[in-house]
């Protein structure tokens, strides 16, 4: 349809057929298949009229229930005008590949967007039409459930991984929609939903607009930039004033400044939650400041349907402001070929065969390869060899539920676990297998037979972490240790036996100290999808290479949070030659640093780094290159990591800052000559006045394998 044709639309139009577009229902208003609930289902006084004109809903799919879905709406609605399908489809749709902060440990931007690629094609088959992905918060408090969605800690890492997954959902080329196996994205939550106070969940979020401006904002504008073709509003406060009902961010900053002329969808009943915020009292109230922000879709809340009509009617609301966001919501549905072929690419024949088919599996395989972080390697314990007695134990190692949450059509009765992996695909390895029927209890019985069996292995292998339910939406912790039963079955197991290694599946960083001390191997597996046993086998066995470097800091304690890398000095901040001062930003019973800083990954192999220098520095081009060498016995992955420091800034400057990276392959013995090129711009930051540009004056560069061992090098612009 042509622009002035949806115009045209629009006027024939009714008020009360305008305003149900902007409504957002789940999918069981239209089909039997149930959704999740992750708000209140309460206040709909919907009636089956007002379902005809319904504008979209949200989790439903299955390319039949979506076909006869749209079919019987379409039969009903007075102008053909298409349901909206939309679903969280986060890390995968039923093929699940790692969760997102896993899937940014791989450092492999190509491989994130296949993978959002791979969800794009099997729900479109499947009748989804938009994401809610990719969620691009930027988080630096592991005690928050929903770290795990994110892709960590670092607003230039942000950024990349952000335009990889909406290229990914939606394709590249002109009239991307248009292409067989896209969807459209919708970034979320805008904005800073990710620094909640205290990492409480749906808490306060509290900052200057200038940190808002310069680490927060950056990701979601790279998926503006990237065409995304939604962004969803978060639930917190951003400078006292809910982002729903918030003008100055969605008007000011995300329509004006960015040239967003997208749809802008409340989270789900985050319009209304403005009452219990307190800068609204009536739903009425709701619905203006809404529609003043631009929010154009309101998710499973009922303001705009209950109030918008009589604001209209009164005067209080102009209609113009209905109207542009019906447009944006047809203009949407145009963009997706709805009105030429409202089924799309939903096909039961293409949903049999392509979905969770050997092809995405495999891909989800090397996905989960990629994120696996080797956190400790003592004394070489992995990897280990076929002929080893080995013990895998703990309450992992049976479960086929390691997909995470957000991996709605994801079927742990279709997924391995390492039990199930160890039996068909290493017959010949010489291990005993013992499950630990709970995450939280180990029997007496269960913890006997363990340590005998540990006394005898070789080697033993606990897999052990999180349930999936622990981490996620509304799944915050205030101890982000183990569990205490799983602790102590690591602190038994490594006195009988030294050569032990903990396998952890979980969405955050977790505190891991004590156990990083006890064990000789530690292997950060994430939750990591369909294929993700497999994977682990390939490492722990040496199929595979370990490459992974972390996102997000692993604290040593939870008091230290937050603590993330790129932080600022302080005006006391630690002389390494004057430890002994008391009056200096420090604790008292823990080091200032994280016990596993952003970056970090090991390998089963050594890189060397030298000959590091800055081939050209002009005015607007820096060029450095470094030499990085394969020491090691085996040929392997390294992430080249290059940060900087602005040293006298006009505000302070974070000690260092990612810059930029490069994955090499080397083999054995192999030195490559790494070169990066920066422009000057990206050494520009936000100042007090709000502006963004570079001070002239002293950096410093640096390069290396993680953000705490780095060569430096300074420079002047
Ligand atoms: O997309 C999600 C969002 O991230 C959290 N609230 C519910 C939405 C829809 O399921």
């Amino acid at each position: 349809m042509k622009q002035a044709q949806l115009e045209q639309l629009l006027g024939q139009m009714t008020r009360k057929e305008k305003i149900e577009q902007l409504q957002q229902v789940t999918g069981d208003f239209f089909s039997e298949e149930q959704t999740e609930a992750t708000g209140p289902l309460s206040g709909n006084n919907l009636t089956s009229e007002d379902l005809i004109d319904v504008g979209s809903a949200l989790s439903l799919s299955g390319a039949k229930a979506a076909k006869k879905a749209q079919k019987e709406y379409l039969e009903k609605n007075r102008l053909g005008i298409p349901l909206l399908l939309m679903a969280d489809i986060v890390h995968g749709y039923r093929t699940i590949f790692p969760i997102p902060l896993g899937l940014a440990a791989s450092w492999n931007p190509e491989l994130v967007e296949k993978t959002a690629s791979v969800a794009a094609e099997e729900s479109s088959v499947s009748g989804i039409h938009i994401t809610f992905s990719p969620m691009v918060d930027l988080v630096r408090d592991p005690r928050w459930g929903r770290v795990l969605e994110s892709t960590g800690e670092d607003p230039y890492l942000n950024k990349v991984y952000a335009k990889s997954m909406v290229e990914g959902y939606q394709g590249k080329k002109e009239n991307a929609l248009q292409q067989y196996g896209s969807i459209a994205a919708c970034v979320k939550h805008f904005a800073a939903y990710g620094a909640p106070e205290g990492g409480r969940e749906y808490n306060t979020v509290n900052m200057s607009e200038r940190e808002l401006r310069e680490n927060y904002l950056p990701s979601y504008k790279a998926a503006v930039d990237a065409g995304s073709k939604l962004v969803m509003t978060s639930f917190n406060t951003v400078d006292g004033i809910p982002a729903s009902v918030n003008k100055y961010l969605n008007r000011k900053i995300l329509r004006e400044e960015w040239a967003f002329d997208g749809v802008l969808i409340s989270d789900w009943a985050a319009m209304k939650e403005a009452i219990h915020h307190g800068v609204a009292a009536t739903e009425k109230e709701v619905a203006k400041l809404s529609i003043e922000a631009g929010v154009d879709i309101e998710m499973m809340t009922f303001c705009y349907h209950n109030e918008l009509e009589k604001l209209i009617e009164s005067g209080e609301v102009s209609e113009s402001l209905l109207d542009e966001a019906v447009l944006r919501i047809l203009t949407l549905k145009n963009e997706l070929g709805l009105f030429e072929n409202p089924d799309r690419f939903t096909d039961e024949t293409l949903e049999a065969d392509k979905v969770f088919s050997k092809e995405f599996q495999d891909i989800a395989q090397i996905a989960a390869e990629e994120a696996i972080v080797l956190l400790e390697n003592k004394e070489s314990v992995l990897p280990i060899s076929e002929n080893e007695n080995v013990l895998f134990v703990g309450s992992h190692v049976d479960s086929s539920n390691i997909l995470g949450t957000w991996s709605w059509k994801g079927d742990p009765t279709e997924t391995k676990s390492v039990a199930d992996i160890l039996q068909s695909d290493y017959q010949n390895a010489n291990t005993r297998i013992l499950p630990i029927a709970s995450a939280f209890d180990v029997t007496q019985e269960e913890l006997e037979t363990a340590l005998k069996l540990a006394e005898k292995a070789d080697k033993v292998v606990i897999l052990t972490g999180e349930t999936p339910d622990m981490s996620g939406e509304a799944s915050s912790r205030s101890d982000i240790r183990l569990p205490k039963a799983q602790r102590d079955l690591i602190e038994k197991m490594t006195k009988v036996n030294a050569k032990t290694i903990a396998v952890l599946f979980n969405g955050r960083p977790l505190d891991v100290t004590g156990v990083s001390q006890q064990v000789q191997g530690l292997v950060e597996a994430w939750f990591p999808g369909t294929s993700g046993a497999k994977a682990i086998l390939n490492i722990l066995y040496g199929n595979k290479v370990p490459q992974g470097k972390l996102t997000m800091s692993f604290p040593r304690n939870v008091g230290q949070v937050p603590v993330y890398y790129n932080h600022f000095n302080t005006g006391r901040p630690i002389d390494e030659n004057d430890l002994e001062n008391k009056y200096v930003s420090k604790y008292l019973d823990v080091e200032n640093t994280p016990l596993y800083p952003f970056g970090y990954g090991l390998s089963y192999t050594k890189f060397d780094y030298r000959g590091f220098k800055l081939v050209k520095s002009s005015d607007n081009q820096l060029k450095a290159q470094v030499t990085v060498k394969n020491t090691g016995k085996v040929a392997g992955n390294e992430t080249v990591q290059w940060y900087v420091r602005d040293k006298v800034g006009e505000v302070v400057r974070p000690l260092k800052e990612l810059k930029g990276f490069d994955r090499i392959f080397l083999e054995k013995g192999e030195e490559k000559v790494v070169t990066h090129e920066f422009s000057v711009e990206e050494l520009g930051y936000v100042h007090s006045d709000l502006s963004q540009r570079y001070d002239q004056g002293e950096f410093v560069l640096m390069v290396g394998s993680n953000s705490a061992e780095v060569l430096e090098q300074n420079f002047t612009i």
